[in-house]
């Protein structure tokens, strides 16, 4: 009867107790348990269907059974009001606990009015008192191990009232409160704690059921899913789990949408109000459900709070709640080109790093998400017909008000600000504020302007009040600039973090729309530059981004390299981010406003390996040397070069081409001749866009030492001209 399948679920080394195992349901575990290789205790008062004798001893006959089978199990005939004496017997017999069913049970019914105070205290006594107390006398035991799994029982009389169970009714659903504590109180020790609803044809409803019927409701159809939720492996806590007749499912508790009950913060709440929003307030066709107090509390704080915004007319909001965990935090860094090969961005991917922190741009997926998984944008032009194809992310403003959870449940209310009318198109200004539902902060607010290609004629004005605008970079030469190759997989991996659109991957749709191939999420190579500024200019401190404003200007190709530059001016970081294979900018006017600037000093070697260019032109030339040793030997000279970026030099080369070597650093030999030159002009030298007399007379390549030798070098730097 045991299986010994490599994935079936064990219980070796566990101790279990089971209260009412005598027969029925609590019997069905036991043996369960038992086949398991738990050690069972066997609990039962061994009385009769009505709990008021003391006839046989049902539970030996059940121990009996698991150690026939090869089990082991020990009886207990005490009540679960002595709960206590039930935990001494799994202490005494195997020295620890880890598992209570609290499964005992009676029936007594007889309609409310005949009910007495007897009748009532009865029922709450076994059922709730005695699994308060059974679980209370192994509670110190599983804090103290760090682990534990109770299992309480209710009943659709609880959930849903019966006939002459008032008292019964009480009870069951007073243990769904009781449970709904516990896992709270015992979640973080490891104590996970659900309840069950069974309807099993047990000794309790024997009398009660047809025989047909009654086979159906076999205790075994139950006993496998009790079995389950106490098991190591399964994870549930404070879940109400329903099962019967080989079937499973969970229950929660829903609440309507809700209505406000006043139409300022100040108004009186009447009677007639209620009675006027009545149809509102129990409008159960779109329920919610909530797994904290905080999140109900939050929420309704948060509908009232809308009040003072003035935008009580949210009628027209759309809705979009995202439950995000640290996974999804990791897969969105990963997706803006995070890498554990950046020391700066280990903290975003890294669920357990003392800093770990959601990259401060995550909140810009909801954007795409909540245009257009609703009629946002239909609703907001009427008259306008979506052509997917046709709609371009122009620009996007984001504004942080509170730190970002790494996981959470957020609302993000989604409404249309303004539609302006362009020459090439319509404008559609949409604004979302998300909403953080476990405390009912405002954690940021996002603007976005939809671009609508040759939809001209709706909207009236030509600017809005409510645009935040774009601001030109300073005239003068960027600060810094970082540049970072994107990934072909690029938007392959951005894609996952839910902006589908097919333009992103699929080369008929790009086609369709223009392009000769699927260009990366505008999104997405915006987090790239973020990144770029964070890392130059907030010591790599994702609290200090106070707010940004970007416009997409051109499409990237994944696999493209972007250049972020950038302009410090007080707190304020300007950025223009291109591409260099093509020379464009694709994204402009674009600025972060920081709490505090803090920049780091320029490491030339952590910051050559992330952001010079010319590092792949000498990787190319170190690559010919090496494999043409007798041919380089020829020029019989050691060279230095001198790589800078904005005048400041950056990383040092040496070509050592009498011993044939290249290497990153200082000449270990005596030089022959230093040559001093930009990061971007050693790249168009090594392209052949740039001719070396010229840039040696226009001061672009400084030479120091043995000029004539340089000549020699021609042929070295001509090996990247087909590669780059
Ligand atoms: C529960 O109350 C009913 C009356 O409604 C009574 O007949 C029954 O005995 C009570 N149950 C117990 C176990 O006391
Ligand atoms: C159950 O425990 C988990 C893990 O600690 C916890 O996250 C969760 O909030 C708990 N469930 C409830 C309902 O408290
Ligand atoms: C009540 O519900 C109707 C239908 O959904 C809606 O039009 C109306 O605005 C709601 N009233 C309030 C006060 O929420
Ligand atoms: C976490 O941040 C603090 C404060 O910025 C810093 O002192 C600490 O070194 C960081 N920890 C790690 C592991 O980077
Ligand atoms: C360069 O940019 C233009 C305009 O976005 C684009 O059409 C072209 O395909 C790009 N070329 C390359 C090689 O990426």
């Amino acid at each position: 009867m045991v299986t010994d399948n490599i994935n079936s679920l064990r219980f070796v080394g566990r101790v279990v107790i089971v209260t009412g195992a005598g027969a029925g349901l609590g019997r069905a575990y036991a043996l369960l348990f038992g086949s398991r290789g738990a050690s069972v205790v066997v609990n039962d008062l061994g009385g009769s269907i009505h709990g008021d004798g003391n006839s046989n001893k049902v539970a030996d006959v059940v121990v009996e059974e698991i150690k026939r089978n090869g089990g082991k199990a020990v009886a207990n005939y005490d009540s679960v009001l002595d709960g206590d004496k039930i935990v001494k017997t799994a202490i005494d017999a195997f020295g620890r606990i880890d598992v209570v069913v609290n499964n005992a049970g009676i029936l007594r019914d007889k309609s409310f009015t005949k009910m007495t105070d007897t009748d009532w205290n009865l029922i709450h006594d076994v059922h709730l008192k005695g699994s308060m107390k059974t679980t209370k006398a192994a509670w110190p035991y599983f804090h103290k191990q760090n682990y534990g799994r109770v299992i309480l029982t209710s009943s659709h009389s609880g959930l849903y009232g019966n006939f002459g169970q008032a008292n019964y009714s009480a009870a069951k659903m007073g243990l769904v409160g009781f449970a709904n504590t516990l896992a709270i109180e015992g979640g973080k020790k490891n104590i996970y704690t659900n309840v069950i609803i069974p309807i099993a044809g047990s000794r309790l409803t024997e009398d009660i059921l047809p025989p047909d019927l009654f086979e159906q409701l076999k205790p075994e159809y139950i006993a496998p899913v009790v079995v389950w939720l106490c098991h190591e492996d399964c994870l549930e806590n404070g879940s109400i789990i329903d099962s019967a007749a080989g079937w499973a499912g969970k229950s929660q508790i829903v609440r309507s949408n809700g209505c406000v009950l006043k139409k300022t913060l100040s108004d009186e709440v009447t009677p007639e109000a209620v009675r006027e929003n009545w149809i509102n307030i129990t409008d159960m066709s779109n329920p919610k459900t909530f797994d904290t107090i905080q999140e109900v509390t939050a929420e309704i704080m948060t509908s009232v709070e809308k009040l003072k915004d003035g935008n009580s007319a949210s009628n027209k909001d759309v809705i979009l709640r995202t439950n995000y965990q640290s996974r999804d935090a990791i897969l969105y860094a990963l997706g803006v080109g995070a890498s554990i090969s950046k020391p700066e961005d280990i903290q975003y991917l890294y669920e357990n790093h003392e800093n770990f922190s959601l990259f401060p741009t995550f909140y810009v997926t909801f954007g795409p998400i909540g245009c257009m998984s609703s009629n946002l944008l239909e609703d907001g032009i009427p008259g306008l017909q979506l052509d997917p194809s046709k709609i371009l992310h122009g620009e996007e403003y984001l504004e942080i008000h509170k730190k970002l959870p790494t996981e959470g449940k957020v609302e993000s209310r989604f409404r249309i600000v303004d539609v302006l009318n362009k020459e090439k198109g319509t404008v559609i200004l949409v604004q979302y504020e998300t909403y953080d539902l476990t405390t009912g902060d405002k954690l940021a607010t996002h603007q976005i302007s939809i671009f609508v290609i040759g939809s001209n004629g709706f909207g009236n004005t030509r600017n809005s009040p409510h645009v935040i605008p774009c601001i030109d970079p300073p005239k003068r030469k960027p600060c810094a600039s970082i540049t970072e190759k994107t990934s072909a997989d690029q938007a392959a991996l951005y894609r996952l973090n839910g902006d589908l659109n097919p333009l992103h991957i699929d080369n008929n749709i790009a086609n369709m729309a223009g392009f000769s191939q699927p260009i990366l999420h505008g999104l997405c190579f915006l987090g790239f530059s973020v990144r770029h500024v964070l890392q130059t200019f907030a010591g790599g401190d994702p609290d200090l981004l106070k707010s940004l404003k970007v416009r997409f200007a051109k499409p990237v190709i994944p696999g493209q390299t972007l250049r972020t530059d950038m302009w410090r001016n007080g707190d304020r970081i300007h950025f223009q981010t291109s591409v260099l294979e093509n020379n464009s900018n694709v994204i402009t006017g674009a600025y972060i406003d920081l709490k505090e600037v803090r920049p780091v000093p320029i490491k030339p070697n952590l910051c050559s390996s992330i952001s010079l260019k010319s590092n792949a032109v000498f990787d190319q030339m170190a690559d010919y040397v090496k494999s043409h040793p007798d041919e380089v030997k020829k020029i019989n000279g050691v060279f230095h070069y001198i790589v800078t970026q904005n005048g400041e030099p950056q990383v040092d080369w040496t070509l050592d081409l009498k011993k044939a070597v290249v290497y990153k650093g200082k000449p270990k030999e005596k030089v022959d001749t230093t040559l001093t030159i930009d990061d971007n002009d050693m790249v168009e030298l090594a392209l052949g866009k740039l001719n070396p007399q010229i840039a040696f007379m226009r001061g672009k390549l400084k030479i120091k030492g043995n000029i004539m030798l340089t000549q020699k070098l021609k042929t070295l730097l001509n090996v990247n001209k087909p590669k780059l």
